[in-house]
């Protein structure tokens, strides 16, 4: 963490080969916009707010990242050595004294580290300009880097402005650059748009840095994932691959099991506590926290949710804002619908479906029941079937099953409804006043048995 270290945030680009309505640092990645890992990067590296340069949809970028920035506007997006200048002219004079990192909103997979050993880098060599490279089989895109007999860096070339012999480098600029903020105005400010793409190139400062007598040098990443960019789809995808393998090797240091974890998806905003085994094909997404010793079994999907200790989550359970505590199993299929909270020891067993449903320790409904808008007590049972009809077909009403009541299979329980403290509930009944403590409540139709009338039919 240095003090006299200002971050810049490149994120005024559109993303055109995202072909999307949404600007390109706003796509999610394992759970968060890809402008979150930057800012992330940024506040590991300096006290200070990064300036982020914003320009297409900057409202949106703004509301989203908030008060974690500072701002320039770049009303059109004109290359990267202007963008650089609305930054340096929003920091001020300031800017002179200091160094100035500059990382691009589009490249979430830098480690703080990485950086650090920039800076270092920086400092030790006593450059006017660092930049961090990679070498790639196929450099693509990227600039080229010209680097003279010393090992210094000459000049880089855009791709497009490349004659064949600079194609051929595999050395390429990966766009993270730390400056001394000594020369970056007054050397932005003569930049020209003299090449294919008539943008202020960034990168033409390495020819004036060196022109005044100062040395720009490079340090090559090990891993080029580290300054990999999204600028695609397939991008995205192979960045949100990255973070998730990052995600799982920390929790399985962590103490996490997971027995195939190359089928699990998994959001980085997620935690999970030792001793939990996560089976394959598995999907946890946004705010979810598991406790210890949980099993998660094939095809589980959660989004939100909070799981305590040693609870079993059998295969095909979909849950979405919903609280599980302790020693609950739930599943196989279950549906937890937001604002379910299931006590401990609770049992929601295959196809039941719940929503709004607070149930109390030990409270089981085993098979095939909806559960909707509903408090149930302490060791309640839910038999096979239960239905409570909560809706009528203008508004919700709430069902009560105080503590210890026993609900027989194929009940509907017609809300409003509260059945009181251990009553029980005759199967196949259809519930619509309420049921005192204690009693027995039947609704169904009588029994009756007419005998011999098999025999008779056959006889016709
Ligand atoms: C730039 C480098 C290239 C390097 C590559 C790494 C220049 C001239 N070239 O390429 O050498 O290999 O990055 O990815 O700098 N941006 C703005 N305003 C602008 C232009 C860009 O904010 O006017 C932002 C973009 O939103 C993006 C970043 O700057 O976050 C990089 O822009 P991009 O167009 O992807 O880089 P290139 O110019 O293609
Ligand atoms: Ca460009």
């Amino acid at each position: 963490m240095s003090r006299d270290l200002e971050v810049v945030i490149l994120a005024a680009g559109l993303g055109t080969r995202m072909k999307s309505r949404t600007v390109k640092v706003l796509h999610r990645a394992a759970g968060r916009p890809l402008i979150d890992y930057v800012v992330d990067l940024a506040s590991e590296m300096s006290d200070k707010p990064p300036v982020m340069v914003v320009g297409h949809q900057r409202e949106a970028v703004q509301d989203h990242v908030g008060k974690r920035a500072r701002y320039a506007v770049q009303e059109e997006q004109l290359g990267t050595g202007h963008a650089v200048l609305e930054a340096i002219d929003a920091i001020g004079r300031e800017a002179k004294g200091k160094k100035i990192l500059i990382l691009s909103g589009d490249v979430p997979l830098t480690r703080a580290e990485t950086l650090q050993r920039l800076v270092e880098e920086h400092e030790r060599s006593g450059n006017a300009l660092t930049l961090l490279t990679m070498r790639l089989d196929d450099p693509g895109l990227y600039g080229r880097i010209v680097r003279g007999n010393d090992g210094a860096v000459m000049k880089i070339v855009e791709a497009k402005d490349a004659d064949a012999t600079q194609k051929k480098i595999q050395e390429v600029n990966a766009g993270i650059y730390l400056f001394d903020g000594e020369h970056l105005s007054d050397n932005l400010r003569k930049l020209s748009t003299n090449n294919a793409q008539r943008e202020y190139y960034l990168t033409d400062l390495i020819g004036m840095l060196r022109d005044s007598g100062n040395r720009v040098g490079a340090m090559i990443v090990d891993n080029p994932m580290e300054v990999r960019g999204v600028n695609s789809r397939a991008e995205l995808a192979t960045v949100e691959a990255e973070i998730q393998r990052r995600v799982i090797e920390r929790l399985m240091r962590d103490g996490v099991t997971f027995r195939n974890p190359s089928t699990v998806v998994i959001d980085s905003t997620v935690s999970i506590g030792p001793d939990t085994v996560v089976y394959p094909f598995v999907t946890i997404e946004g705010t979810t926290r598991i406790g210890t010793g949980c099993v998660i079994e094939p095809g589980v999907h959660l989004q939100n949710v909070t799981v305590g200790n040693d609870v079993h989550l059998k295969s095909g359970t979909v849950a979405e804002d919903a609280i599980i505590e302790d020693e609950a199993t739930i599943g196989p299929y279950a549906h937890l619908r937001p604002g379910t909270k299931l006590g401990k020891h609770v049992k929601v067993g295959n196809f039941v479906e719940t929503k709004k449903a607070i149930f109390g320790e030990g409270a089981k409904a085993s098979h095939l029941s909806y559960i909707g808008d509903a408090e149930v007590g302490a060791d309640a049972n839910i038999g096979a079937g239960t239905i409570t009809c909560n809706y009528d077909g203008v508004n919700k009403h709430k069902t009560v099953l105080e503590d210890g009541v026993f609900i027989g299979s194929d009940t509907q329980l017609v809300a409003p409804v509260r059945v009181g403290r251990g009553a029980y509930v005759g199967a196949g009944s259809t519930i619509t006043k309420d049921v005192p403590p204690e009693a027995l409540a039947l609704s169904r139709v009588p029994q009756k048995n007419i005998e011999g009338w098999a025999k008779k039919r056959k006889k016709k």
